[in-house]
């Protein structure tokens, strides 16, 4: 069976001022599916880089993605996106909610990109899920209200509206005291048990190292032996 994501020597390159800057270089790595994989490196190595591409919110400069065997350069932004919304669930480390709508609401903005899902049908499960993540007496309270770690839970809850098969999380505890933290990475576990893939950008290696597999960036490129 083709691994869930196969990338082959990719490179990410931004022409600057001073000469180009290769957020990537040559990356060749494969993840299958139900796995749990983090991804650590000193800051600006090219982590956060390498999980934008993968969820295609930015396109390598040269080399190839798979993603189920299927090729995504060359995809339509429309293709992308239909790809994107199907399979792909992002977290990021400032929780990204708007701050003007309830939580609820904030849960349900992942609906516009599962047309498939009828708006009943979208509501019965933002709150399902607003009650997985421990919410259920937070629904009708905007972001402003809560504390980090609810606010994290909120996206984690956005990010799952559409059943995702991948979560790409990038450092979601970043800002979090350590309880929070664990509670957060225990919720990503829980989802991996349930047989979620999930490729996580952290800067704790305590975490990273309760993962199935940990791969290194340095510099852009994959140290020896981390994949
Ligand atoms: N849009 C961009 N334009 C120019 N350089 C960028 C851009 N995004 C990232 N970079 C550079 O690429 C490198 C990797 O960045 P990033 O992937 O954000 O690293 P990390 O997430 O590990 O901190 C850094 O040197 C950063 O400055
Ligand atoms: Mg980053």
């Amino acid at each position: 069976m083709d691994p869930l994501i196969a990338i082959e020597g990719v490179s990410k390159v931004y022409p600057m001022g001073g000469g180009d800057v290769y957020a990537l270089r040559d990356v060749s790595l494969e993840v299958q599916e139900a796995e749990f994989v983090s991804i650590v490196g000193k800051s600006g190595s090219g982590k956060s880089t390498l999980l934008y591409l993968l969820g295609l919110l930015t396109e390598p400069t040269c080399g190839e993605y798979r993603l189920r065997g299927r090729k995504i350069d060359g995809l339509s932004d429309v293709e992308c996106s239909r790809v994107r919304a199907r399979e792909i669930g992002f977290i990021f480390q400032s929780f990204h909610l708007v701050p003007q709508i309830r939580v609820l609401e904030n849960v349900l903005l992942s609906a516009r990109y599962a047309p498939d899902m009828s708006q009943q049908e979208a509501r019965k499960r933002a709150r399902e899920l607003v009650e997985r993540v421990g919410l259920s007496h937070r629904m009708g309270h905007r972001p402003t209200e809560l504390s980090n770690g609810e606010m994290q839970r909120v996206a984690i809850a956005r990010a799952l509206l559409t059943n995702p098969s991948l979560i790409l999380a990038d450092e979601p505890t970043g800002n979090l005291d350590e309880e929070n933290g664990h509670e957060i990475y225990e919720l990503l576990e829980s989802l991996h048990r349930e047989g979620t893939t999930i490729i996580l950008v952290t800067h704790d290696a305590q975490l990273a190292s309760r993962t199935g597999r940990c791969i290194r960036l340095k510099d852009g490129e994959v140290e020896n032996g981390s994949v």
